[in-house]
Protein backbone atom coordinates (compact mmCIF):
# COMPACT_ATOMS: atom_id res chain seq x y z
CA UNK A 1 0.00 0.00 0.00
CA UNK A 2 1.61 3.39 -0.84
CA UNK A 3 1.22 6.10 0.14
CA UNK A 4 1.72 4.84 3.73
CA UNK A 5 2.65 8.29 5.03
CA UNK A 6 -1.20 11.25 4.55
CA UNK A 7 -0.44 14.34 6.22
CA UNK A 8 -4.24 14.85 4.33
CA UNK A 9 -5.96 12.82 7.57
CA UNK A 10 -5.34 16.03 9.73
CA UNK A 11 -7.17 18.09 7.40
CA UNK A 12 -10.36 15.68 6.48
CA UNK A 13 -12.88 17.85 8.43
CA UNK A 14 -13.62 21.46 9.72
CA UNK A 15 -13.30 20.04 13.09
CA UNK A 16 -9.68 18.18 12.57
CA UNK A 17 -8.98 21.29 10.78
CA UNK A 18 -9.38 23.45 13.78
CA UNK A 19 -7.86 20.74 16.39
CA UNK A 20 -4.51 20.90 14.51
CA UNK A 21 -4.62 24.74 13.98
CA UNK A 22 -1.00 25.97 15.33
CA UNK A 23 -1.62 29.73 14.77
CA UNK A 24 -4.28 32.07 15.12
CA UNK A 25 -4.11 36.12 15.47
CA UNK A 26 -6.11 37.95 17.97
CA UNK A 27 -7.53 41.20 17.29
CA UNK A 28 -5.55 42.17 21.09
CA UNK A 29 -2.46 41.78 18.89
CA UNK A 30 -3.52 44.28 16.47
CA UNK A 31 -2.51 47.86 16.17
CA UNK A 32 -4.49 50.47 14.49
CA UNK A 33 -2.37 53.49 12.61
CA UNK A 34 -4.46 56.31 12.01
CA UNK A 35 -3.87 59.77 10.51
CA UNK A 36 -4.83 63.28 12.64
CA UNK A 37 -4.89 66.14 10.17
CA UNK A 38 -4.51 69.86 12.08
CA UNK A 39 -7.51 71.96 10.57
CA UNK A 40 -9.83 69.33 8.85
CA UNK A 41 -13.22 69.65 9.77
CA UNK A 42 -14.30 65.79 9.01
CA UNK A 43 -12.43 62.62 8.01
CA UNK A 44 -10.51 63.35 4.56
CA UNK A 45 -10.13 60.26 2.62
CA UNK A 46 -7.19 59.16 1.44
CA UNK A 47 -6.98 58.32 -2.55
CA UNK A 48 -4.43 55.40 -2.52
CA UNK A 49 -5.69 53.64 0.76
CA UNK A 50 -9.09 53.58 0.20
CA UNK A 51 -11.11 52.95 3.81
CA UNK A 52 -8.61 54.77 5.52
CA UNK A 53 -8.89 58.65 5.84
CA UNK A 54 -7.06 61.71 7.77
CA UNK A 55 -9.02 62.68 10.94
CA UNK A 56 -10.14 65.74 12.28
CA UNK A 57 -9.71 65.82 15.98
CA UNK A 58 -13.75 64.71 16.32
CA UNK A 59 -13.53 62.18 14.12
CA UNK A 60 -10.56 60.88 15.61
CA UNK A 61 -11.72 60.20 18.57
CA UNK A 62 -14.62 58.72 17.46
CA UNK A 63 -12.60 56.47 15.49
CA UNK A 64 -10.15 55.57 17.87
CA UNK A 65 -13.08 54.59 20.69
CA UNK A 66 -14.79 52.21 18.06
CA UNK A 67 -11.65 50.57 17.29
CA UNK A 68 -11.05 50.29 20.78
CA UNK A 69 -14.65 48.95 20.91
CA UNK A 70 -14.01 46.20 18.13
CA UNK A 71 -11.15 44.74 20.11
CA UNK A 72 -8.04 45.94 18.57
CA UNK A 73 -4.70 46.21 21.33
CA UNK A 74 -3.69 49.54 20.27
CA UNK A 75 -3.63 52.90 18.18
CA UNK A 76 -0.60 54.41 16.86
CA UNK A 77 -0.96 57.64 15.74
CA UNK A 78 0.11 59.95 12.87
CA UNK A 79 -0.13 63.91 12.67
CA UNK A 80 -0.45 66.02 9.63
CA UNK A 81 0.28 69.85 10.51
CA UNK A 82 -1.29 72.81 8.76
CA UNK A 83 2.69 74.44 8.98
CA UNK A 84 5.89 72.70 8.42
CA UNK A 85 9.26 73.91 9.23
CA UNK A 86 13.00 72.96 8.64
CA UNK A 87 13.51 71.45 11.86
CA UNK A 88 9.81 70.10 12.23
CA UNK A 89 8.70 72.36 15.28
CA UNK A 90 5.23 71.16 15.44
CA UNK A 91 6.41 67.52 16.41
CA UNK A 92 8.04 69.11 19.82
CA UNK A 93 5.58 71.94 20.28
CA UNK A 94 2.53 70.63 23.02
CA UNK A 95 0.09 72.23 20.93
CA UNK A 96 1.34 70.72 17.56
CA UNK A 97 -1.39 68.48 16.02
CA UNK A 98 0.01 64.77 17.18
CA UNK A 99 0.33 66.00 20.77
CA UNK A 100 -2.77 67.90 20.81
CA UNK A 101 -4.79 64.40 19.19
CA UNK A 102 -3.14 62.27 21.88
CA UNK A 103 -3.83 64.54 24.57
CA UNK A 104 -7.56 63.82 23.26
CA UNK A 105 -7.36 60.41 23.29
CA UNK A 106 -5.47 59.83 26.44
CA UNK A 107 -8.88 61.75 28.02
CA UNK A 108 -11.28 59.56 25.79
CA UNK A 109 -9.76 56.22 26.21
CA UNK A 110 -7.63 56.14 29.43
CA UNK A 111 -5.20 53.10 30.03
CA UNK A 112 -8.35 51.10 27.93
CA UNK A 113 -5.94 50.97 25.34
CA UNK A 114 -2.14 51.38 24.28
CA UNK A 115 -1.65 54.55 22.51
CA UNK A 116 1.25 54.91 20.53
CA UNK A 117 2.98 57.88 18.81
CA UNK A 118 4.92 58.16 15.73
CA UNK A 119 8.49 59.53 16.66
CA UNK A 120 9.70 61.04 13.75
CA UNK A 121 10.33 64.21 12.19
CA UNK A 122 9.02 63.58 8.17
CA UNK A 123 5.76 64.49 9.30
CA UNK A 124 6.71 67.99 10.09
CA UNK A 125 9.45 69.33 8.34
CA UNK A 126 9.23 71.10 5.18
CA UNK A 127 11.61 68.93 3.19
CA UNK A 128 10.19 65.73 4.12
CA UNK A 129 12.91 64.53 5.88
CA UNK A 130 13.03 62.08 8.92
CA UNK A 131 15.15 64.33 10.75
CA UNK A 132 16.75 67.90 10.71
CA UNK A 133 19.43 68.39 7.99
CA UNK A 134 23.15 69.57 8.13
CA UNK A 135 24.44 72.26 5.50
CA UNK A 136 25.25 69.81 2.71
CA UNK A 137 21.68 68.75 2.67
CA UNK A 138 22.39 65.11 4.62
CA UNK A 139 20.15 64.07 7.27
CA UNK A 140 21.93 65.43 10.35
CA UNK A 141 22.09 62.05 12.59
CA UNK A 142 23.26 63.83 16.38
CA UNK A 143 20.97 67.08 15.62
CA UNK A 144 17.97 64.99 14.86
CA UNK A 145 18.65 62.95 17.86
CA UNK A 146 17.93 66.22 19.84
CA UNK A 147 15.16 66.80 18.74
CA UNK A 148 13.43 62.83 18.47
CA UNK A 149 14.82 63.30 22.80
CA UNK A 150 12.28 66.35 23.09
CA UNK A 151 9.51 64.96 20.74
CA UNK A 152 9.39 61.86 23.08
CA UNK A 153 9.05 63.61 25.71
CA UNK A 154 6.15 65.80 24.37
CA UNK A 155 4.40 62.71 23.52
CA UNK A 156 4.59 61.14 26.47
CA UNK A 157 3.62 64.23 28.11
CA UNK A 158 0.46 64.28 26.08
CA UNK A 159 -0.73 61.09 26.94
CA UNK A 160 1.30 58.44 24.85
CA UNK A 161 1.92 55.14 26.59
CA UNK A 162 4.32 54.19 23.91
CA UNK A 163 6.96 56.07 21.90
CA UNK A 164 7.97 54.58 18.37
CA UNK A 165 10.93 55.92 17.02
CA UNK A 166 11.01 54.93 13.24
CA UNK A 167 13.70 57.80 11.91
CA UNK A 168 16.58 55.29 11.69
CA UNK A 169 18.94 57.49 13.42
CA UNK A 170 21.61 55.72 14.61
CA UNK A 171 21.52 56.04 18.79
CA UNK A 172 17.79 57.42 18.72
CA UNK A 173 16.57 54.49 21.38
CA UNK A 174 19.14 55.19 24.06
CA UNK A 175 19.24 59.10 23.71
CA UNK A 176 15.03 58.76 23.91
CA UNK A 177 15.57 56.35 26.68
CA UNK A 178 17.33 58.83 28.48
CA UNK A 179 15.52 61.62 28.04
CA UNK A 180 12.07 60.08 29.19
CA UNK A 181 13.93 58.43 32.18
CA UNK A 182 15.25 62.02 33.02
CA UNK A 183 11.95 63.95 33.00
CA UNK A 184 10.38 60.73 35.37
CA UNK A 185 8.68 58.82 32.45
CA UNK A 186 10.47 55.46 33.19
CA UNK A 187 7.00 53.77 32.64
CA UNK A 188 6.55 54.83 29.15
CA UNK A 189 7.98 52.45 27.08
CA UNK A 190 9.84 52.37 23.46
CA UNK A 191 8.60 50.62 20.69
CA UNK A 192 12.04 50.57 18.40
CA UNK A 193 11.66 50.46 14.76
CA UNK A 194 14.74 48.17 14.82
CA UNK A 195 14.69 46.63 11.40
CA UNK A 196 12.87 49.60 8.54
CA UNK A 197 13.73 49.21 4.79
CA UNK A 198 13.90 51.83 1.98
CA UNK A 199 10.97 50.39 1.11
CA UNK A 200 9.03 51.09 -2.49
CA UNK A 201 6.13 49.56 -0.22
CA UNK A 202 5.69 52.98 2.04
CA UNK A 203 4.55 54.80 -1.41
CA UNK A 204 1.00 55.21 -0.23
CA UNK A 205 1.61 57.10 3.20
CA UNK A 206 3.16 59.93 1.65
CA UNK A 207 -0.04 60.43 0.46
CA UNK A 208 -1.54 60.13 3.78
CA UNK A 209 0.54 62.32 5.44
CA UNK A 210 0.96 64.66 2.45
CA UNK A 211 4.59 64.22 2.61
CA UNK A 212 7.36 66.83 0.98
CA UNK A 213 9.71 64.62 0.54
CA UNK A 214 11.51 64.85 -3.24
CA UNK A 215 14.23 62.39 -2.86
CA UNK A 216 14.39 59.19 -1.27
CA UNK A 217 15.90 57.64 1.86
CA UNK A 218 18.43 55.25 1.20
CA UNK A 219 20.69 56.94 3.66
CA UNK A 220 19.27 56.23 6.74
CA UNK A 221 16.71 53.27 6.15
CA UNK A 222 17.98 50.09 5.18
CA UNK A 223 18.60 48.24 1.92
CA UNK A 224 16.34 45.52 1.37
CA UNK A 225 19.39 43.54 -0.10
CA UNK A 226 20.20 43.04 3.56
CA UNK A 227 19.23 40.54 6.31
CA UNK A 228 22.33 40.82 8.05
CA UNK A 229 22.29 44.58 9.39
CA UNK A 230 19.08 43.69 10.83
CA UNK A 231 20.36 41.97 13.59
CA UNK A 232 23.01 44.41 14.49
CA UNK A 233 20.22 46.93 14.24
CA UNK A 234 18.70 44.68 16.61
CA UNK A 235 20.86 44.05 19.09
CA UNK A 236 22.15 47.52 19.21
CA UNK A 237 18.41 48.90 19.91
CA UNK A 238 17.91 46.02 22.55
CA UNK A 239 21.27 47.11 24.17
CA UNK A 240 19.77 50.82 23.92
CA UNK A 241 16.99 49.84 26.11
CA UNK A 242 13.79 48.93 23.59
CA UNK A 243 11.01 47.80 25.41
CA UNK A 244 9.61 45.88 21.86
CA UNK A 245 11.25 45.83 18.20
CA UNK A 246 9.76 46.57 14.98
CA UNK A 247 9.87 45.22 11.49
CA UNK A 248 8.96 47.21 9.02
CA UNK A 249 7.32 46.40 5.94
CA UNK A 250 6.01 42.82 6.59
CA UNK A 251 5.34 41.23 3.86
CA UNK A 252 7.99 40.90 1.81
CA UNK A 253 10.20 40.78 4.74
CA UNK A 254 8.97 37.61 6.88
CA UNK A 255 12.68 36.44 6.68
CA UNK A 256 13.62 39.21 8.39
CA UNK A 257 11.12 39.22 10.89
CA UNK A 258 11.76 35.59 11.34
CA UNK A 259 15.01 35.79 12.13
CA UNK A 260 14.27 38.79 14.42
CA UNK A 261 11.74 37.26 16.71
CA UNK A 262 14.44 33.65 17.00
CA UNK A 263 16.47 36.11 18.77
CA UNK A 264 14.46 38.93 20.04
CA UNK A 265 13.90 38.46 24.24
CA UNK A 266 11.10 41.52 24.02
CA UNK A 267 7.85 41.07 21.76
CA UNK A 268 8.08 41.69 18.34
CA UNK A 269 5.71 44.04 16.30
CA UNK A 270 5.77 43.83 12.35
CA UNK A 271 3.93 46.86 9.92
CA UNK A 272 1.99 45.57 7.45
CA UNK A 273 2.29 48.66 5.22
CA UNK A 274 0.38 51.54 3.42
CA UNK A 275 1.64 49.89 -0.24
CA UNK A 276 0.35 46.58 1.23
CA UNK A 277 -2.93 48.03 1.66
CA UNK A 278 -3.03 49.93 -1.19
CA UNK A 279 -1.91 46.74 -3.64
CA UNK A 280 -4.53 44.09 -1.89
CA UNK A 281 -7.12 46.74 -1.67
CA UNK A 282 -7.37 47.55 -5.39
CA UNK A 283 -7.32 43.35 -5.93
CA UNK A 284 -10.17 43.61 -3.71
CA UNK A 285 -11.82 46.68 -5.78
CA UNK A 286 -11.46 44.27 -9.26
CA UNK A 287 -13.04 41.23 -7.76
CA UNK A 288 -9.69 39.59 -8.23
CA UNK A 289 -8.83 38.87 -4.58
CA UNK A 290 -11.67 37.67 -1.44
CA UNK A 291 -11.25 40.55 0.90
CA UNK A 292 -11.73 38.96 4.24
CA UNK A 293 -9.46 35.95 3.22
CA UNK A 294 -6.69 37.69 1.71
CA UNK A 295 -6.48 40.17 4.88
CA UNK A 296 -6.80 37.36 7.32
CA UNK A 297 -4.60 35.15 5.54
CA UNK A 298 -1.80 37.94 5.49
CA UNK A 299 -2.04 38.94 9.18
CA UNK A 300 -1.92 34.70 9.86
CA UNK A 301 0.74 34.91 7.94
CA UNK A 302 2.97 37.62 9.54
CA UNK A 303 2.31 36.72 13.14
CA UNK A 304 3.33 33.09 11.84
CA UNK A 305 6.71 33.95 10.97
CA UNK A 306 7.39 35.50 14.22
CA UNK A 307 5.33 38.44 14.83
CA UNK A 308 3.64 39.19 18.37
CA UNK A 309 2.21 42.21 17.41
CA UNK A 310 0.78 43.58 14.11
CA UNK A 311 0.45 46.98 12.80
CA UNK A 312 -2.20 47.22 10.30
CA UNK A 313 -5.01 49.41 8.54
CA UNK A 314 -7.21 46.41 8.27
CA UNK A 315 -7.22 46.41 12.43
CA UNK A 316 -10.61 47.28 12.93
CA UNK A 317 -12.25 44.66 10.26
CA UNK A 318 -9.70 42.05 11.34
CA UNK A 319 -10.90 42.23 14.69
CA UNK A 320 -14.54 41.90 13.41
CA UNK A 321 -13.59 39.01 11.73
CA UNK A 322 -11.55 37.43 14.30
CA UNK A 323 -14.21 38.20 17.27
CA UNK A 324 -16.52 35.33 15.65
CA UNK A 325 -13.70 32.50 14.51
C1 LIG B 1 8.15 57.67 9.13
C2 LIG B 1 7.22 56.58 8.78
C3 LIG B 1 6.88 56.12 7.52
C4 LIG B 1 5.95 55.11 7.70
C5 LIG B 1 5.73 54.98 9.06
N1 LIG B 1 6.54 55.89 9.73
C6 LIG B 1 7.29 56.64 6.19
C7 LIG B 1 8.68 56.44 5.73
O1 LIG B 1 9.55 55.96 6.44
O2 LIG B 1 8.94 56.83 4.60
C8 LIG B 1 5.32 54.32 6.62
C9 LIG B 1 4.09 53.57 7.01
C10 LIG B 1 3.33 53.03 5.87
O3 LIG B 1 3.77 53.07 4.71
O4 LIG B 1 2.21 52.55 6.11
N2 LIG B 1 7.55 58.60 10.01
Amino acid sequence: MFPSHRPRRLRTTPAMRRLVSETSVRPRQLVLPMFVREGATGPIPIASMPGVVQHSRDSLRKAAVEAVQAGVGGLMLFGVPEQRDAVGSGATDPDGILNVALRDLRAELGDSTVLMADCCLDEFTDHGHCGVLAADGTVDNDATLEVYAEMAVAQVEAGAHVVGPSGMMDGQIGVIRHALDDAGHTDASVLAYSVKYASAFYGPFREAVDSQLTGDRKAYQQDPANARESLRELALDLAEGADLVMVKPALAYLDVLRSVAEVSDVPVAAYQVSGEYAMAEAAFANGWLDRQRTVLEMLTSIHRAGADIVLTYWAVEASRWLATT
